[in-house]
């Protein structure tokens, strides 16, 4: 099966492509470069010319914080480009792969979001997320799947910042965020499932388990064999414009393993 992915030299994207083509699926990569999702004329053309049976939507405008500055360029990328390509794939009739987010959620609950909870996102990248839901939405054959807290071995990350971070300074993490760290090879192998089982609609994948930001610096310092200086804080002490929900852990059925197996597993194959 041919699987057009955008967004492919993203984060999650440079561990996707390789686990499809283990899988045997026919990848076609594209990036910002080659097909610039805002550009509705090249995303038709590029995607009747590779004639794809399924599209994976992972591209996106992904900084939270300059989000709510660069309201018309997250805009852009995040609802006008999901339009473009769920335009093409209303005409050609291709099932469409739309990656998306724990915040489409207020973090209200104490308990996890379900797929049919209602979302009430509280930050204009989650708004930007959950628009992107609703276009998606319009078409008879799609997959929303919403992922939380990624990290992995290609681009920038909370792991990845943590770490080149000098530890004898004190490094402040907030306490009162909870979520599910989630690495994205894990996050792959569960897409790979869900196109193969070819039931649309809408899931929730991530790692198992709930932790606070806090709580997962304290073990990425610990795995990595690091003795830092973390100190607990709040939001609110941090200045910051962005909302975040306080609670975005998602219901994923206990599908997936549990996110300390799965970043002992991945720490275990990073070289920084
Ligand atoms: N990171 C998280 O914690 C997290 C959590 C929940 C959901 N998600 C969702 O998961 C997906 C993957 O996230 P990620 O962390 O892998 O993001 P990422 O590393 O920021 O990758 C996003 C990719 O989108 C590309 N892109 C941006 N604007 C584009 C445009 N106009 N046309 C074509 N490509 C464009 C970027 O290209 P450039 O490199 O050229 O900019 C980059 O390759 C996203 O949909 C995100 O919303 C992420």
């Amino acid at each position: 099966m041919k699987v057009l992915v955008t967004g492919s030299n993203g984060m999650l994207g440079q561990d996707l492509c390789p686990v499809l083509e283990d899988e045997g699926y026919e990848v076609v990569e594209t990036t910002r470069k080659s097909m610039d999702i805002t550009d509705k004329d090249k995303v038709e053309n590029i995607i009747l010319a590779h004639n794809p049976e399924l599209i994976i939507h992972t591209a996106a405008y992904t900084d939270v914080e300059k989000a709510e500055v660069e309201r018309e360029e997250a805009h852009l990328v995040n609802v006008t480009g999901t339009r473009n390509i769920v335009q093409v794939c209303k005409k050609q009739n291709i099932p469409l792969v739309y990656i998306s987010s724990d915040f489409v959620f207020d973090g209200e609950k104490d308990t996890p979001y379900k797929p049919e909870d209602r979302p009430h996102p509280v930050n204009y990248y989650g708004q930007t997320k959950l628009d992107g839901e609703e276009s998606v939405k319009g078409l008879s054959k799609y997959y929303i799947i919403r992922t939380s807290w990624l990290y992995g071995h290609h681009g920038s990350n909370f792991v990845t910042k943590l770490l080149l971070k000098n530890p004898d300074e004190e490094i402040k993490i907030v306490d009162d965020q909870i979520g599910s760290p989630t690495w994205t090879v894990d996050l792959a192998t569960g897409i790979v499932n869900i196109i193969g089982s070819e039931k649309y609609g809408i899931y929730h994948v991530c790692n198992s388990g709930a932790v606070s930001r806090f709580e997962f610096a304290e073990e990425i310092f610990a795995v990595f064999d690091i003795k830092a200086n973390i100190v607990p804080c709040k939001t609110s002490d941090l200045q910051s414009n962005v909302k975040r929900p306080k609670y975005s852990v998602l219901d994923n059925h206990g599908r997936y393993r549990n996110w300390e197996i799965a970043f002992r597993d991945f720490a275990t194959l990073a070289d920084f």
